[in-house]
């Protein structure tokens, strides 16, 4: 039976007045949240399998050599909350070494994913209490695990802590640490700064799995919120900007063009673009300092031997650390 705490009920979604108000900033701007519908999410594990996008295997290869180490910090009663639910390969690794007992909570947008990835965990792991969770965690929300005993311990792979800007990175990361609790853990990864071809190749993939993947935004937003996108007018960019330390992920209209929506319009001239999403990378310094101005102590930094990714494993600070 479904645990008590699995909350299946869609969250508020906000798309629609999301797309308008963020289409009347400068330059017009798209939460990259929204880049994962059902296709966007399938496109977005295609993504993952690329030559060019090292972040996924260096992140799975880092878990696989030290998921025995993390799960032993970790120790027995934890309860592991994930944000996002990704394709569950990083997140088996680390389960398979957790120690019993423990709760797993997936927390995802999607209630379809939840479901699909909870039915598979369960059987994989029947020990295991598995208590999908369906909610924006950019949003306001909460972990209903007051009544369950044991460590908090947030784990946020894929280095999605990039997609904030600095400013709310760091009120995300608090919010995590309050959440957390004293004796609270946070196991996180995070993409660092490398020479700009290869983030510019991992972001803009010969393939063009990462063009669909952005240009499949257009085609949501004209069938949930009944714009009229020519999506062969747009094309996809990703650029490194070195002076923010991020990929800025581009919809440019190739030509000069009108696009409806029921209530608004919007006129975009040629090379004007559309910004999806925002990809920082970070030196081992700076996600250092970030986490410690919001209450994280940093325990173990684990590194590839190229440098391109790192995995981190922190706990929060209690005011007797201080
Ligand atoms: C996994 C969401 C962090 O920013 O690298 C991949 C998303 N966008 N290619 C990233 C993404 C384009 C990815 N995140």
């Amino acid at each position: 039976m479904p645990p008590v705490l699995e909350s299946t009920a869609a969250p508020q979604e906000t798309l629609y007045t999301d797309v308008i108000s963020g289409l009347q900033e400068t330059p017009p701007t798209i939460p990259s949240k929204y880049l994962y519908d059902s296709r966007g999410a399938l496109l977005f594990s295609r993504i993952c399998e690329l030559e060019e996008y090292y972040p996924t295997r260096t992140e799975l290869a880092l878990t696989r050599a030290h998921a025995p180490e993390i799960a032993e910090r970790l120790g027995a009663q934890t309860i592991v909350t994930e944000l996002g639910t990704g394709d569950g390969r990083k997140t088996r690794i680390l389960l398979r070494h957790l120690q019993q007992p423990a709760t797993y909570i997936p927390v995802d947008i999607s209630a379809t994913q939840l479901q699909q990835s909870a039915r598979a965990l369960r059987r994989e792991f029947p020990q295991l209490q598995v208590l999908p969770l369906c909610v924006d965690y950019t949003d306001c929300w909460t972990v209903p695990c007051e009544s369950i005993e044991g460590r908090r311990v947030f784990y946020f792979p894929g280095s999605t802590i990039g997609n904030f800007k600095p400013r709310a990175a760091r009120r995300f990361l608090t919010r995590l640490s309050a959440m957390a609790g004293p004796d609270g853990a946070l196991v996180i990864g995070v993409d660092l700064k490398k020479e700009p071809a290869v983030l510019q190749a991992a972001y803009n993939d010969r393939h063009g799995v990462t063009a669909a993947f952005n240009l499949n935004l257009l085609r949501r937003l004209n069938r949930e919120c009944r714009a009229n996108f020519d999506p062969d007018c747009f094309r996809h960019r990703a650029v490194y900007q070195p002076e923010l330390g991020r990929i800025e992920m581009r919809l440019v209209s190739t030509c000069s063009q009108q696009v409806q929506f029921p209530t608004h319009q919007f006129h975009f001239t040629k090379g004007e673009f559309i910004v999806t999403e925002h990809s920082y990378k970070f030196q081992v310094q700076d996600f250092a300092r970030l986490s410690e101005v919001a209450h994280w102590r940093t325990r173990s930094i684990w590194i590839d031997e190229q440098q391109h990714f790192s995995l981190w494993y922190l706990t929060t600070i209690t005011p007797h650390d201080e």
